[in-house]
């Protein structure tokens, strides 16, 4: 859980887009997110040559960053980011942003972050709050739809901060999102939503190549037609794709 500032949402777009990670981790299609889910932890992270088990990482190994692996095989537990931990979170000493700044660049390998970016990162991360009673919900459309909305405003930040780098991210974080959408809307039935979701997902492509004047008002045409079309279609469509609990388990099996 986490507050709905513009800061903290565009942070929220950033911490789940692979490609803020550079080399292997982004190939491997990994974000912050995937060890930290929803900015907690993640017991089922394992990575061969990264775990040691279930729930651990080695962040400083090799397999991120040939240049920077410090040669050691050591995987902890993933920290989960709702509780206080070895990083200062106070805005006095920025240490946080420091630390986020160095597992980008150093540890990932990663494209040095603007200030505002790391703004957005750290600031989400002060946001992470634990959920009451450790409650835990399957992922709905919704959650998605959410995170799309999250791409949007933080584009929509960067924009404001003249910060091209940061607008491109958001942007690939929404459309990493709609991939994530698509994921769950297989079979033949939903191929009318898949092919719209691949459109979309083209036209930010478009957007995002396009002049940073120009990218706003961009935005702001394909969120309204997205709101009104594609994303009324899915709600629809959601209790016959892998959003449903039944099916979901069905298609594991
Ligand atoms: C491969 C899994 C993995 C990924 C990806 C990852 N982390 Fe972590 N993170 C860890 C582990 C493991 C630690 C604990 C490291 C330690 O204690 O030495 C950690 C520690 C942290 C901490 C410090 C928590 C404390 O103790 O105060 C922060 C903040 C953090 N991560 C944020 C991020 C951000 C932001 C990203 C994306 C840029 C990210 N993490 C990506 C696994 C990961």
């Amino acid at each position: 859980m986490a507050s709905d500032a513009p800061l903290v949402r565009s942070g929220r777009a950033l911490f789940a887009v692979p490609t803020l990670l550079g080399g292997q981790a982004a190939k491997a299609g990994l974000s912050c997110a995937s060890c930290h889910i929803n900015g907690r932890g993640n017991p089922h992270f394992l990575l061969a040559g990264v775990s040691v088990a279930p729930g651990t990482a080695d962040v400083t190994n090799s397999f991120f960053s040939a240049a920077r692996g410090n040669g050691r095989f050591d995987p902890v537990v993933i920290p989960d980011l709702a509780m206080p931990g070895k990083i200062a979170r106070g805005t006095d000493t920025r240490a946080l942003e420091a630390f986020v700044r160095n597992l980008i660049v150093e540890e990932f390998g990663g494209r040095e972050p603007t200030p505002a970016m790391l703004a957005a990162l750290a600031a989400y991360v002060r946001a992470v709050r634990a959920c009451p009673e450790g409650q835990s919900v399957g992922r709905r459309l919704a959650d998605q739809l959410s995170a799309v909305d999250d791409g949007v405003a933080g584009a929509q930040l960067m924009i404001d901060r003249a910060d091209l780098q940061g607008a491109q991210l958001s942007i690939a974080a929404m459309r990493h999102q709609l991939g994530l959408i698509a994921e769950r809307y297989t079979g033949p039935g939903l191929a009318r939503e898949r092919e719209g979701l691949l459109a979309a997902s083209r036209a930010l492509q478009t957007i995002g190549e396009g002049d940073l004047a120009r990218t706003g008002p961009a935005l702001a045409r394909w969120k309204d037609q997205f709101g009104a079309g594609l994303a009324k279609r899915l709600r629809g469509a959601e209790g016959r794709s892998l959003y449903d609990r039944k099916r979901l388990a069905k298609s594991l099996r």
